[in-house]
């Protein structure tokens, strides 16, 4: 338990990671891997109580991560950037090195001069595309990715990434079909209108996703989650609504799964780790509006390894968590390591934050209760 700024935060598990800095000896064997550590290239961290309540999962395992911006309100400028990424650095436990990424929130008018300045000046490491209304405080998201093509071609002549949520949000248009329709109706006409953009598809869920970034060229890539591979949609229903299992996109077919879990664990570096954890509160999941998003921050790496293993993949998951994400970034490697033992842990049913006013609000973990195979090695 930690005390921070009128807040505390009362954390299940009290762990510290082991990271050996310098020089790095990979080692490995069936019961224990030692990897470069891991970046997460996608994660909500939030604001407020909840930022001091979730950063420091992410923070104990990843070195850098990708910070999504779609606060309320958003990040729309180099200032409001430059202050969510000092209050993120103050809710960092003492003694832990992260690095925390930010990103633009682009709008149907988001100043190009702002956009070129900020990414040049290392502010923005990329801009996140909402289509508006399609998840989590979307609201001023972009409303068609024409109305913004002359910012795209700014992207693409310096070379700045774009991030997408890639859906539409027509409610014609079938809410398991809404990936596919993107990639085919906004995603593709936009590529050959801007051939160079770098672009990563964030948290994929279909195998028409997987198809297209490998027929892509090496400027399109693509964030996978830990639950799009583990869950399929029946996660949902499982003897009643269950909103844990509520994210966007939402989950697919069992083959989606499948493809999902084929591409991550291939070796190919346009398929990387990100785990779009995205707290929210009980009394926000358990609603008749409820949120979507799963917060998976705890035990993603765990979660991740489980399916490498299952899938006889392990000698790519370095690959995956660690390497192909700074690549395609143009970010140098990390050089402290991390190591994860073949050691059963049953991982917390919830974390509790307690606000200022004394109330306490639970955030449920992925795999709440369950327990996994692997573990990070904690310092003795
Ligand atoms: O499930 C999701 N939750 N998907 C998103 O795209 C946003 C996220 C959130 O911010 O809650
Ligand atoms: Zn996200």
């Amino acid at each position: 338990m930690f005390s921070l700024l009128g807040f505390f935060v009362v954390c299940p598990v009290d762990r510290v990671l082991k990271f050996n800095q310098g020089v790095i000896t990979l080692t490995s064997s069936s019961e224990r891997l030692t990897i470069r550590q891991p970046d997460d290239w996608h994660v909500h961290l939030r604001d407020g109580p909840i930022l001091k309540a979730v950063v420091e999962s992410t923070a104990r395992v990843f070195r850098r991560a990708i910070v999504m911006p779609n606060l309320n309100p958003p990040i729309k400028s180099i200032d409001a950037a430059v202050a969510y990424r000092e209050r993120i650095l103050e809710s960092l436990p003492t003694g832990v090195s992260f690095t925390p990424l930010m990103t633009a929130y682009l709008t149907d008018n988001f100043p190009e001069d702002v956009l070129e300045r900020g990414y040049i000046e290392d502010v923005f490491s990329a801009a996140k595309l909402y289509p508006a209304h399609s998840t989590t405080n979307s609201e001023d998201g972009v409303s068609d990715l024409t109305v913004i093509d002359s910012l795209v071609e700014t992207m693409a002549r310096i070379g700045m990434p774009l991030l997408i949520h890639g859906e539409v949000v027509d409610p014609d248009i079938d809410i398991f079909d809404r990936e596919a329709y993107f990639i085919e109706n906004h995603l593709s006409p936009l590529l050959n209108r801007h051939p160079d953009l770098r672009v990563v598809l964030e948290h994929i869920t279909t195998e028409q996703a997987v198809e297209f970034v490998e027929g892509s060229g090496s400027n399109v890539a693509a964030t996978i989650t830990p639950h799009h591979l583990r869950i399929n949609r029946n996660a949902m229903f499982a003897g009643g609504f269950r909103s844990d299992f509520y994210c966007l996109p939402v989950a697919k077919r069992e083959r989606h799964r499948l493809a999902l879990r084929r591409a991550a664990t291939s070796g190919k570096a346009c398929f990387f780790l990100g785990t779009d954890s995205a707290p929210h509160t009980r009394s926000a999941k358990e609603n008749s509006c409820g949120c979507a998003g799963i917060f998976n921050a705890p035990n993603a790496l765990e979660s991740y390894i489980e399916v490498f293993e299952e899938e006889g993949a392990l000698d790519y998951f370095e690959a995956f968590a660690s390497e192909h994400g700074p690549a395609f970034y143009g970010l140098p490697l990390n050089t402290s390591s991390l190591t994860i033992v073949k050691k059963t842990q049953v991982v917390p049913t919830f974390f509790e934050v307690v606000n200022a006013t004394n109330s306490i609000e639970k955030i449920l973990p992925f795999h709440a209760g369950e327990t996994l195979s692997w573990s990070i090695e904690l310092d003795q």
